[in-house]
């Protein structure tokens, strides 16, 4: 099918809790050091969101930023995606909530869930919906609040997870605007879905003290099993993104990577030949923030200057399920 329309994100936008919680502070917690934790993920501090705060709260933020860069207003939108596995509650969904909380119209509202390449997944989709002509103004989100749901008695989990949230407003392209979405690739393996689960609120794992006692409440995962799969999954679809528009590294002015892990994102850049200053990194002060890492990634490196208008930029993520996926953008 040939594109009619072209998208282009007109604002970006993030938030970031105002707690800090630092390696430091979790030495005091578990057997961990801020040494191991620096050298083995490249993370030194993420934040917490307060306690009265939840995930839309986060997206509410992120999302005011995306709209006034836009220049539109909430009641200009005609769809929200958001992106979490940390939802306000399970039903209704977060997009809803975020929805009266912007006081946008009678839209389209969904969640989607594909962890932390959830946000990668939602601005696909927004893509096609404004490639195909039937919306014009979408709200994509990626918002977490994973620290409600980590262990800080496991010192594998509990160093990585952070909070936060990041948005992008995304119109259809008036003529003759270069900006665009190239191509998106987006996978998933649910043969090694076992590698990172959380299992309890769901269906086979109903909420109770028995399950709570087994502690199905926390995030289970294979640290060292996953760290393959991320190097091999996001220099796949960033592969297949550069031979479908017949690019190179050269080509791409910045890698926006989902960021788990300094040493994963370093490992997929070498992949490319990319050299480390062509990759936006904010890992060190956020840490993994799930499907909002992306879109805070884009934003911060909008709004300090190292992303400018026209240049090309290869999103990458990977997530539970084992899902994936780039997108190759003109922005
Ligand atoms: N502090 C100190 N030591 C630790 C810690 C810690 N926080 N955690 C583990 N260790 C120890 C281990 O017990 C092990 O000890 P041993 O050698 O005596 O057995 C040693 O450090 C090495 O452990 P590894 O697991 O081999 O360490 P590795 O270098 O693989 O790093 C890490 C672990 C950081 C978890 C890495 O594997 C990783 O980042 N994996 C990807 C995780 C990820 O991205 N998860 C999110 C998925 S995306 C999503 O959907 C949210």
């Amino acid at each position: 099918m040939s594109a009619v329309y072209q998208t282009r994100i007109a604002g970006t936008g993030s938030y970031l809790p105002d707690r800090e919680l630092t390696n430091f502070d979790l030495e005091k917690l578990v057997e961990t050091s801020d040494q191991w934790i620096t050298e083995r993920t490249g993370i030194r501090s993420r934040r917490v969101a307060a306690e009265n705060q939840v995930t839309s709260d986060l997206a509410l933020r992120a999302a005011t930023s995306a709209l006034e860069m836009a220049q539109i207003t909430s009641k200009d939108l005609d769809a929200i995606l958001f992106a979490t596995v940390s939802p306000d509650q399970l039903m209704p969904n977060t997009a809803c909530v975020l929805q009266k909380k912007l006081g946008a119209r009678d839209i389209m509202a969904l969640d989607m869930s594909a962890a932390c390449s959830g946000f990668i997944y939602a601005l696909s989709i927004a893509n096609d919906m404004i490639v195909a002509g039937s919306h014009k103004n979408i709200l994509v989100v990626g918002a977490e609040i994973l620290t409600r749901y980590v262990d800080y008695k496991d010192r594998d989990t509990c160093v990585l997870f952070g909070d936060g949230a990041g948005a992008v407003v995304v119109t259809r392209a008036t003529p003759g605007e270069t900006s665009k979405i190239y191509s998106h690739h987006l996978h998933a393996d649910g043969s090694i879905s076992d590698l990172f689960q959380f299992k309890m609120g769901g269906s086979a794992h109903p909420y109770s003290c028995e399950n709570i006692e087994k502690g199905l409440h926390r995030m289970h995962m294979k640290g060292r099993e996953i760290f393959k799969h991320a190097v091999r999954t996001m220099s796949q679809s960033c592969g297949e993104a550069l031979e479908h528009n017949k690019m190179s590294g050269a080509d791409v002015d910045w890698i926006i990577p989902h960021q788990a892990n300094l040493r994963i994102i370093e490992g997929v850049a070498k992949h490319f030949g990319i050299p480390m200053s062509k990759v936006v990194l904010e890992i060190e002060r956020m840490g993994n923030t799930s499907a909002a890492t992306v879109p805070v990634a884009l934003d911060r490196a909008v709004r300090d200057g190292r992303i400018k208008r026209g240049q090309n930029l290869l999103l990458t993520a990977f997530g539970a399920g084992i899902t994936s996926g780039s997108i190759l953008l003109k922005f």
